[in-house]
């Protein structure tokens, strides 16, 4: 992916963390993905009373790409962090450096895998800001990932 391509999404994931509706875990959530065409689909962590039903942010950026028509995705970027440590609308350093990357947790690996591009893998770029991010391959997160094999 390039170097130019890795820093849009992640400020992408940045902008739409400060749209996360989180008021029961305050823990604030953007994620950007791009398409093979270079198109970016945003998405943020969508909570809920009845804890269970919350969406990740990774899974909004997913779902709202594929109802938009698109099937495979090259890369995704998240930004995660508390509120209390990286409040919303900081666009300079956006999660300071003694909190831990988000990683996506095991079911938004499971639905990333559903959508993997041509070159057979996907680049997860977990960040704390532009100049502070970490890129692992999806195959890497998510070895032997369920498949119906069709
Ligand atoms: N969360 C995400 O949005 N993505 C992840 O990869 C991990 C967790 C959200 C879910 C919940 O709203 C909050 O972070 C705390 O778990």
């Amino acid at each position: 992916m390039k170097e130019e391509v890795i820093k849009l999404l992640i400020e992408e994931a940045a902008k739409a963390r400060n749209m996360a509706y989180a008021p029961y875990s305050h823990y604030l959530v953007g994620a950007a993905l791009v398409v093979p065409s270079g198109r970016i689909y945003t998405g943020c962590n969508v909570e809920n009373a009845s804890y269970g039903l919350t969406n990740c942010a990774e899974r909004t950026a997913i779902f709202k790409a594929v109802s938009d028509g698109q099937r495979h995705i090259d890369a995704i970027a998240i930004v995660g962090g508390p509120m209390d440590k990286a409040p919303v609308g900081d666009r300079e350093i956006v999660i300071p450096a003694d909190v831990d990357y988000a990683y996506p947790c095991g079911a938004c690996r499971q639905v990333m895998s559903e959508f993997l591009p041509e070159s057979g893998d996907i680049d997860v770029i977990v960040a704390r800001c532009v100049t502070d991010y970490k890129i692992i391959k999806l195959s890497e997160l998510l070895p032997y990932s369920f498949s119906l094999n069709e």
